[in-house]
């Protein structure tokens, strides 16, 4: 299983950690193949995240007209809405850095469910020139039930085996959102989940070390087939779990 455990003492310091990541997949693949293209994850969680990568700090560090923002997923909202990823990336990141508005391809959660999902679909077919979308790094975090992006427990996204970008239903929220599917985030070279506080501690214990059972937990569905992938926990998430370092 290609995938690792890193324990921070608090979300400040797993946050420079994953920005520091972030920075090095970045510097890596633009020297490798000229551009950087990554799926950000919404939530709270990454926020600090996004808000270290657009500080003064790291002023120069990024080459921003060479990195492709896409989203992991989106709540079917326009995107001035207090709920909307994109709007909550634009307000702890790309208010601060100078990225060209092309490299940022927000998902056009505006529309209706199924067309919005279509359209994004053809968005990335553009960008990833009708090959299978390969990231370089998709970004997600976790909820307190095992979900990860918009693959919610027992939604019907979850047996999406062709498409790249959906509209699945949120049975818990009553409500459609718009996500990458597992085998679209699979296909990914880098995949780095964020997870922090003490509500997440529960479930990743049976994510990490219980029965496979993604229909209830979907995270496990999470594996890329051929890249790496990292956990970043704070010490909160992670104090159920028995030999963390040791994954
Ligand atoms: C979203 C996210 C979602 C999130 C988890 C964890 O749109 O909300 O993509 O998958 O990562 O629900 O959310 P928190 O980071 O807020 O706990």
């Amino acid at each position: 299983m290609n995938q690792r455990i890193k324990v921070f003492p608090n979300l400040d310091d797993l946050s420079k950690a994953a920005a520091e990541y972030f920075i090095m997949l970045a510097v890596k693949s633009i020297r490798k193949r000229g551009y950087f293209s990554v799926a950000l994850s919404g939530g709270s969680t990454p926020k600090p995240l996004y808000n270290a990568l657009g500080s003064p700090d790291q002023e120069g560090r990024l080459d921003w007209e060479k990195i492709h923002l896409f989203w992991g997923d989106e709540r079917c909202v326009p995107p001035d809405h207090p709920n909307s990823n994109y709007r909550m990336v634009r307000e702890e990141m790309l208010s601060k850095i100078m990225i060209p508005e092309e490299n940022i391809h927000r998902v056009p959660a505006e529309l209706e469910p199924r067309g919005a999902a279509y359209s994004y679909e053809e968005t990335l077919r553009g960008f990833f020139k009708g090959q299978w979308p390969r990231f370089d790094l998709v970004l997600l975090g976790m909820g307190d039930d095992g979900h990860t992006a918009s693959l919610f427990p027992h939604s019907a996204g979850l047996n999406e085996e062709h498409r790249w970008f959906i509209a699945n239903d949120a049975p818990e929220l009553d409500t459609w959102r718009l996500t990458l599917t597992k085998n679209a985030i699979n296909a990914a070279r880098h995949i780095a989940v964020i997870v922090a506080g003490d509500s997440k501690a529960e479930v990743l214990v049976d994510v990490l070390e219980g029965d496979y059972q993604p229909d209830v937990t979907p995270i496990q569905l999470i594996e890329p087939k051929n890249g790496q992938m990292v956990w970043f926990l704070d010490q909160a998430a992670a104090k159920k779990l028995s030999d963390p370092e040791n994954f």
